[in-house]
């Protein structure tokens, strides 16, 4: 057992219509730190989503039905519990994700800032009225929840992924089914026990984890009940279930795989750019959709950048999340190390020059170290594919306009970020680049009051700000006749 303040937070029972369901299987959640056995967890399946679902969708007649004022005053409570047990839930975040606590700490922050953000948001969820073409009519607009939401979170972030989603979702008035990455449950399942406690009526939030992965996603996204499918992950497993969703015509968000660039103009402040380069990529390991995965540098610049990064790079502690004073964690599993040493290995073959790490680390066979590549280039497959790993692969440019085609190079668009002082070069370049999100002199731009998203193969939607609401409710025209009468 750990040793939680609270250990009632501690959940191994899937959440479904307001009871803790056990199962006939279990599954077993590991710390990738250590290789220890966690939890014994209820396995569900297909047939416990569909009962989720339909009491998600009893649950919605009423949920529906509160004001947005009520609806807010639980979200608000909710949210007040989640930084009132921040110890625990950062505890149970490290255990099962690996990411130091810190960082754990900083995600539940993260992730309760959704619900403040749309506690507040669906008290603002506007009609409109449009000026009439005719006199005896009046037209006008509202905004009602869409239904029952189904959502897959991943286990990279496994509140804030959960909270981003159900956070718009409740407070629009719709309910929720939830399936949490089969890794990470345990954060889910113990902010459902505070989303209890903060007074959500039954069946309005159920989780349900399981292994069959394929199996629950099927019965989500084929369900009829479920008006809206949302997802983050992978553009493979995003295009699998944006197919299936098709045959009830569901509405989808989703939130895929990046290859975010990362650009230093030679007018850029290095040592800044170096911090920054540092945060984007070796955040949770490297292991984000936003993670900067490929660095170009303005040639004339490159070495200073170069030895700067490294230097900065291999002061990076490594170690299991729950020690102190640890930057980098584990990754999530034996199979992520073996794929990072893949595209390491590929890019040295290929001619690219390993300057620090390249391989596993002793902490553990989950642990890589903190690398870095120089001289690598577009046939590389580290340029092409999502590394997902703590690896900086920097190339050189001379042009902005070259940099800009470069950073374009890819049928991903969800972030990029670039260095400049010069406010042409900052204004041009931003335009330029294609992708949802881009981050100038910073590496750190996710915030609960601005659109998450991406564009091209990295998604559709946004989650978070204004847009994220409009994500969860369907806009009604009503034509209001015989004025005159
Ligand atoms: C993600 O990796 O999908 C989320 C990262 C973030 O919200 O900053």
């Amino acid at each position: 057992m750990l040793n939680l303040n609270d250990p009632k937070l501690f959940k191994t029972k899937n959440y479904i219509n307001g009871q803790w369901c056990a199962s006939d299987n279990q599954f077993a959640v590991m710390n990738p730190a250590t290789m220890e056995e966690v939890a014994q967890t209820a396995d569900a399946g297909p047939d416990e989503i569909l009962r989720a679902i339909d009491c998600a969708s009893e649950a919605f007649v009423s949920w529906r039905q509160q004001t947005a004022k009520q609806r807010s005053i639980i979200l608000r409570r909710w949210y007040d519990l989640m930084l009132e047990n921040i110890d625990d839930l950062a505890l149970i975040m490290t255990l099962e994700q690996g990411k130091p606590l810190a960082e754990s700490a900083a995600e539940i922050h993260y992730a309760g800032s959704f619900i403040e953000w749309f506690a507040e948001e669906c008290k603002r969820a506007y009609g409109r009225t449009i000026p009439t073409y005719a006199g005896d009519r009046r037209l006008q607009t509202i905004k009602q929840p869409v239904g029952v939401v189904g959502c897959i979170t991943p286990w990279n972030f496994p509140a804030a992924m959960l909270t981003r989603k159900a956070g718009p979702a409740l407070a629009a008035g719709c309910s929720v089914v939830a399936r949490p990455a089969s890794e990470t449950p345990l954060s889910a399942l113990a902010l459902c026990e505070l989303a209890e406690r903060a007074g959500l009526p039954p069946g309005v939030l159920n989780v349900v984890a399981g292994k069959d992965s394929y199996g629950m996603g099927l019965a989500m996204t084929q369900s009829d009940k479920v008006a809206k499918f949302t997802f983050t992950g992978s553009t493979g497993v995003g295009r699998k279930l944006m197919e299936q969703c098709a045959s009830t015509i569901k509405r989808i968000s989703l939130e895929l795989g990046g290859n975010a660039p990362f650009l230093v103009f030679d007018d850029a402040d290095l040592d800044k750019a170096v911090e920054a380069c540092v945060a984007t990529k070796f955040r949770n390991c490297g292991q984000t959709c936003v993670c900067t995965n490929r660095i170009y540098v303005q040639e004339s610049v490159s070495q200073q950048f170069i030895d700067k990064l490294k230097a900065r790079i291999s002061q990076l502690k490594v170690g299991v999340g729950t020690e102190p004073g640890v930057d980098i964690g584990p990754m999530v599993n034996k199979r992520a190390v073996i794929q990072v040493q893949e595209l390491v290995d590929d890019a040295q073959k290929k001619g690219a020059q390993l300057l620090l790490g390249g391989e596993g680390h002793s902490a553990g066979p989950c642990f890589y170290q903190p690398s870095l590549l120089v001289g690598v280039d577009h046939d590389m497959a580290i340029v092409r594919e999502e590394i997902f790993g703590p690896v900086a692969a920097v190339q050189t440019f001379v042009t902005e306009e070259q940099a800009v085609a470069k950073a374009n190079d890819t049928e991903y668009g969800l972030a990029a970020y670039f260095f400049s002082r010069d406010i042409g070069r900052i204004t041009r370049v931003s335009e330029a680049l294609d992708y949802g999100m881009v981050a100038s002199n910073t590496g750190v731009f996710s915030t609960e009051i601005a659109p998450f998203g991406g564009i091209k193969q990295s998604g559709i939607g946004r989650e978070g700000g204004a847009e994220g609401m409009d994500e969860y409710m369907e806009v009604k025209y009503h034509c209001i006749g015989g004025v005159d009468c």
